[in-house]
Formats: C-alpha cells, structure tokens, sequence
C-alpha cells in the first residue's frame, strides 16, 4: 500500500515549487501526496522565514502534529521541516522540537530521500531501543557544489499553470531581506534545462508557465550547445525562444522582477511576445528616496516610474502589482506620504503590502529609529485602503469586457471552472471539464469578493448556425 505524504507549504511560489519537486523525488520511495495530515506516513512542512512570527508558525504547528500523531497512535510518522526557517534556524528546531527528525534547507531537498530512509531506519531501530529520542535529528542546511536542479526527475503530471524555477538566491542584500542568507548567492539554470522542462511541463499539460526566480529578471543561464564560448542569455531572450518554440505553450509569466533588472529589450518583449501576459509584479517597496537608499534598493523613485512608463508605452494593456514595506527604520511621514503619491500616480492593479519587521541578522534590524507598531499599523491601514480600492477599480473595469480566460481547473460548484484572465484575475465560468486547458473568449458578467465571474462568448465547437444565426450575422 502506498505511504502518504502531507506536505503544508508556506510563503512564496518558489516553496510551491520546491514543494511539488520534493513530492516528485519521494514517489520512488512509495509515497503518495494527501491532503490530509490526519492519514500521512510522512508530514513535511516547507517553510518561510521572509516575515515575523513565521518560525514560531512552525513551532505551533509541529505542536499542533505532535497531539494529532498521539491521539491517532501514530509514532512512526516522519516529521521533516524544509525551506527558510529550516536554513536559518536548523539546529534550533532540533533542538527546540527533539521529534523533529529531519530538517533540511531550500538548496539540499534532492537528498531528502537519502534523509528519509535513514530517518525510517533510526524509526525502526527504536522498536527495539525505546530509549533512544523519537526524532533521528537530521540537519542539512549545506549549501552543496552539486545543484539540486540536477537530481529533478520528469514531470509527467502538470497542472495548466504550472511554476518553473528558473533562477534562484539574490545578490541584491536589500537591508531588510533574508532571502539573500536564506536561499544563497544568485544562480541561474542553463537555458537548456529550463528548455527542456518547460516542454516536460507542456507535455504533461501546462498552457501557461510562471518563470520563477527570487531575482528572476535577473537571469543570465548558460546559453544553449551551439551558442558556443560561456555566453549566457537574458531572460528577454529566453522568453522569446520559449514563445517560438514551444507552440502549445499558450502564456508565459515572470516572477519576482527588480526594478534595477528590467532591461529595454525585456520591455520590448511586452510589447512584441503575445504570449507574455500583461500583468506584471515588480515591487518597489517604497516611495521615497531616502527609504529605498536605506534599503538598499539600488535605485531611486524616479527609476521605477521611467520603468513604468516605458512598460506602458511597449503595451498599454500592461496592469501593475507591487510589494510596499511601510514603517521601514526612519521612514518619516513625509516619507509615507511619498509612498502615498507614487501609489495614487500609478494605480496598481493589485498589490502586497506589509509592515517592515525586523529579520535576525540583516542590516535594517539594528538601524536606529525603528518606527513605533502603533504608527506602522496606522500607516499600513492608510496605504491597504487605497491598494484595495485601486484593486477594486481594476477588476470593475473589467466588467462588460470579452476577455481571453485559460481555463486552469474545476470550480467550487458542479460545472463550474476556475481560469485566468490575461491580467491574473480568477474567473468563474460554467463549463465543462472538458474544455480545461483552453482559452475561451468570455464575457465578464460581475464581480465577486476576490474573483469575477463570467459567461463563455465563443460558440462550443460542435455549434451549428441555424437560419437565425446566419440573418443575424448579416445584418
Ligand atoms: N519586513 C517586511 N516585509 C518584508 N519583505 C521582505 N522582507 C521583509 C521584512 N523584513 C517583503 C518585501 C518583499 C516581499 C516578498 O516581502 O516587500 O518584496
Ligand atoms: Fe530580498 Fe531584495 Fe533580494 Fe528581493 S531583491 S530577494 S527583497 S534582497
């Protein structure tokens, strides 16, 4: 019988990828993913350590396992904590959480199934040794020469819009981020790889790929055999070569972008690949100089809206999402007001925004003038209510329109799916499920709380135009 293994994932899209390699990588090992932590053989938690509170998540969460492992007289579960918190606080767990029996960081997931079939052998030495600690307490937070990129296997199962890791780390060392600690220095997968998975992935069923990258514009792989002598491609490039070559590959996406990485050619290529969607997240952060200066940011305020201006003039359909950080050490009022304004001048169509917390060795948590909680959260109310309602405006516009909508899956209802406008925005539709994977012109109809809904407008293949139809057209 089949072992399940439960994994819960936290964060950003890069852990939903790591998350569904490591489900790939255990399937030799008999494992089958659940949904349920209830009935699983092997519980992983894939974690974040990006904001606040996230590791004491983990913490209460493992907690929360311990009681449900006992009550279900479950023992021999295998308890793995993976991601950013494992990397940065890996012998912490261990020992703060001693049933822990594996903890391994974002760069050494390809030896977890080494790291399981020790773990089930400490679990079946116990049988004999009860004295020995339940965890086997396996810690890998290496950052190893050999690329974990090198050990995926094939994907033979895709969802429609699938992720595909394409770069990873940052060099960035923006003062407030642990990405760089976290996730290790920039790296960049050759262009063959990404090309090869990406037709896996399309072969498998994607229409859509997310190229992703903490830094992803920041691409340079390893050009193609052929292209000779070391040279490496842009991520404009690579994108215009997946477009050509890869015919069913109906929508490519990107993310995470840096402003100081959008070059004119990656601008052009919104303006020239159809397949790239109009919908792009490009974080600021802030809109004030002197907060971006301290942030290390690597450019100005000036910078992002000549960036913006360029992007809308290659496509204006082009619909914006951001990250903002508010109450960053030393932000003034004046400062907030400046983020006020630019957010107001721009108009996003959606965005992220947090208050700036304090992250265990990077450079902002021990600058002076660390902005009192009471004023962050002032702030950040301020500024969610403009991004709301920016966001409501976006999705009312697109009330009335024909949209192309790639159906992705089924929906909450029976006959209903779930797909994609080209700006990101879920859409509800009643259809069939045989028509998932297709775009399909759609009338918008109304607009839900976080989705809209509409109603197909192409005729279904098998339509027939009658007398009536025919005098209608001509008319
Ligand atoms: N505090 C608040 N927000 C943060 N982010 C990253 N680090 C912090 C921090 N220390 C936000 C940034 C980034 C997004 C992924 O998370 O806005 O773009
Ligand atoms: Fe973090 Fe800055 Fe790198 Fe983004 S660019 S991952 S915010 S250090």
């Amino acid at each position: 019988m089949a072992k399940k293994l439960f994994i819960k994932t936290y964060g950003c899209q890069m852990n939903v990828y790591d998350s569904a390699r490591m489900v790939e990588l255990l399937a030799p090992l008999g494992y089958a993913p659940t949904d349920e932590a209830g009935e699983a053989d092997m519980v992983i938690l894939n974690t974040c350590h990006i904001r606040e509170k996230a590791s004491e998540k983990v913490f209460s969460e493992l907690g929360r396992l311990r009681a449900e492992r006992r009550e279900r007289g479950a023992e021999n579960v295998i308890v793995a904590v993976a991601g950013c918190v494992a990397q940065a606080e890996g012998a912490e767990i261990i020992r703060r959480a001693p049933d822990v029996d594996i903890v391994l960081g974002p760069q050494t997931y390809h030896r977890l199934p080494e790291m399981v079939a020790r773990a089930t052998r400490a679990h079946a030495a116990k049988q004999f040794r009860p004295d020995l600690p339940r965890g086997a307490g396996l810690l890998d937070t290496e950052f190893p020469a050999e690329s974990k990129f090198d050990f995926l296997t094939v994907t033979n199962e895709s969802p429609v819009s699938a992720f595909l890791a394409i770069q990873e780390g940052c060099d960035k060392f923006c003062t407030f981020c642990v990405v760089p600690y976290t996730r290790g220095a920039e790296f960049s997968r050759p262009v063959a790889r990404v090309i090869d998975e990406a037709r896996a992935l399309v072969a498998a069923g994607a229409r859509e790929i997310t190229l992703l990258g903490q830094n992803v514009n920041a691409y340079h792989g390893e050009a193609p055999n052929g292209s000779g002598d070391g040279s490496t491609w842009s991520l404009s490039r690579l994108i215009r070569e997946l477009a050509d070559r890869i015919p069913d590959l109906a929508r490519i996406r990107y993310t995470t972008s840096h402003p100081r990485d959008m070059d004119d050619d990656l601008i052009a290529a919104h303006g020239d690949v159809p397949q790239l969607m109009p919908f792009l997240h490009l974080p600021v952060q802030s809109g004030a100089d002197r907060v971006l200066e301290a942030m290390n940011r690597q450019h100005g305020v000036d910078l992002y809206r000549r960036i913006v201006d360029k992007l809308r003039a290659a496509r204006p359909d082009l619909a914006f999402s951001s990250d903002f950080i508010v109450g960053f050490p030393g932000e003034s009022a004046k400062d907030f007001a400046a983020t006020m304004a630019l957010v107001n001048e721009i108009e996003f169509a959606m965005a992220y925004s947090f208050k700036y917390s304090p992250r265990p060795g990077t450079p902002a948590s021990s600058m002076e003038l660390q902005v009192p909680e009471a004023e962050q959260d002032a702030r950040l109310q301020e500024l969610q209510a403009v991004l709301n309602a920016q966001q409501q405006a976006f999705n009312r516009a697109a009330v009335g329109r024909v949209l192309p909508v790639l159906l992705e899956k089924a929906g909450r209802r029976d006959g209903q799916l779930v797909g994609k406008s080209p700006h990101a925005q879920a859409v509800h539709v009643d259809a069939g499920r045989e028509q998932i994977g297709t775009v399909i012109e759609t009338r918008i109809t109304d607009l839900g709380r976080f989705s809209l809904r509409g109603e197909i407008e192409t005729p279904p293949a098998n339509f027939r135009p009658t007398e009536a139809h025919l005098m209608e057209a001509s008319a």
